[in-house]
């Protein structure tokens, strides 16, 4: 619009300059013709420096125009890296492993990552504020103290959880205060985990200390187990019974102190040539009074022909002796027991068949599967361990074991040995 006028303009001047030289000269030499063209020049002149003007107006404005839109350009680009700044922080808290939240002195929450939210779901009620005090008197109490880190225990929901948290004080450039600024990250199966290994280091502990304690109480057991067996050569009737059950449960207590040392000690035979019937014969007469005692037929049938294995004595007995007394607790008052031997064709060589079979309670199929586990019992005043270490003995000496039962019918353990 500016520049069309301008030509107009110029174009009405240059036609008056052109009308004035067009003047005839007797009109120019009157007076009023004079003065007329004295305020045409004036009018030229004025009209000249007016266009001059304008076009330097005019070229101003455009530089002004030119720097006006560089400014808006730079305006524009700051303003678009503040927004790719700003992105990319919330992007940042967005993904951050822990919560990060601002809480204002009102209590609201201005900030609150997606973590945050997640972890405090339970504890915030409306408008995103803490549901109860205390538990912002908490934070703010972190915050304000600027320790390293501490430890907020949250039971919202009815699930507890543990925050390990820390926080600042949060001021603007001015140094007006914003709040306070807390990180927090769920620390909950962490802190279950270390618990967890904190009980397992008692358990060794208490471990290590039965096993001493076993030690201690072996010896003792040893010398009632002789005396008491000294005593039955010297008495009859009663007297002799009586001597006899203090030797059997010496045996037995015997039995479940060393099934406690060798399940807290490594298993290690001393393998030696041996011959199980041996063994058997041993234990057998040695249980045989116990049972009959208890109405209960006891048998034992050993028919291998080859009973030589390599193993550990000390340990086949325990084996034998766990699996006598387990049979025992099967059958309360009546009933069998047998303990068999007979040789079977191995891949290589001959091995040697071991039963012991009762007619007692017998064992649920869901049991079955269990039986061998350290500490599974079924019996009041059971450890739980007899089995677990029948099964370590077995895998020691590289055997087999197997197991059949019935309820109410009985049950059948067999082992196999390879033979010498
Ligand atoms: N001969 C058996 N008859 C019935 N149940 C048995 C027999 N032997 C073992 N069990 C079952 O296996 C469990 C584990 O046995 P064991 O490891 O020796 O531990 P404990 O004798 O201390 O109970 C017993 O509690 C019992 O339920
Ligand atoms: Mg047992």
């Amino acid at each position: 619009m500016a520049s069309e006028s301008t030509t107009t303009d110029r174009d009405t001047s240059s036609e008056s300059a052109g009308r004035l030289a067009e003047f005839p000269e007797n009109a120019r030499q009157s007076g009023e013709t004079g003065l007329l063209i004295e305020a045409f020049r004036t009018f030229t002149l004025a009209s000249n420096s007016l266009e001059l003007t304008f076009s330097q107006l005019q070229s101003r404005v455009r530089r002004l125009t030119e720097e006006l839109e560089a400014k808006n350009r730079e305006l524009e680009r700051s303003l678009r890296e503040k927004q790719e700044a700003q992105e990319y922080l919330r992007t940042i808290l967005e993904k951050l492993p822990c919560g990060v939240f601002v809480l204002e002195e009102t209590g609201a929450m201005t900030l609150c990552n997606p973590m945050a939210a997640e972890v405090l779901r339970e504890s915030r009620g409306e408008a995103g504020r803490f549901r109860s005090d205390e538990l912002r008197n908490l934070f703010t109490a972190s915050a304000e103290e600027k320790r390293e880190e501490m430890e907020i225990t949250l039971a919202a929901g009815g699930e507890k959880k543990v925050l390990a948290t820390s926080g600042a004080p949060l001021e603007d450039d001015r140094g007006r205060s914003l709040g306070t600024l807390h990180i927090i990250r769920d620390v909950t199966e962490v802190k279950a985990l270390e618990e967890k290994n904190q009980r397992g280091e008692r358990l060794a502990a208490m471990g290590e200390m039965a096993a001493e304690l076993a030690h201690e109480i072996r010896n003792p057991l040893g010398s009632i187990d002789l005396f008491a067996s000294l005593l039955m050569r010297e008495c009859t009737g009663d007297l002799r019974n009586w001597a006899e059950n203090i030797r059997i449960g010496a045996r037995s207590l015997n039995t479940i102190v060393s099934n406690m040392l060798h399940f807290t000690g490594p298993l290690s035979p001393v393998f030696a040539e041996m011959d199980i019937h041996e063994i058997l014969r041993e234990t057998g007469s040695f249980c045989e009074p116990m049972i009959r005692q208890r109405g209960v037929r006891w048998e034992i049938g050993l028919a291998a022909d080859c009973s030589l294995i390599n193993g550990d004595r000390e340990l086949i007995k325990q084996l034998v002796l766990n699996l006598i007394f387990n049979a025992m607790k099967a059958m309360p008052s009546e009933g069998s027991l047998a303990v068999r031997t007979r040789n079977v064709d191995g891949k290589n060589r001959r091995r040697l068949e071991l039963r012991v079979e009762d007619t007692g309670v017998g064992i649920t199929p869901e049991h079955l599967d269990k039986i061998f586990d350290p500490f599974f019992t079924t019996n009041k005043n059971g450890t739980g361990l007899g089995l677990s270490i029948v099964n370590q003995i077995v895998e020691s000496h590289s055997g087999e074991i197997r197991v059949k039962s019935k309820v109410n019918r009985g049950t059948v353990f067999t082992i196999l040995f390879d033979t010498i």
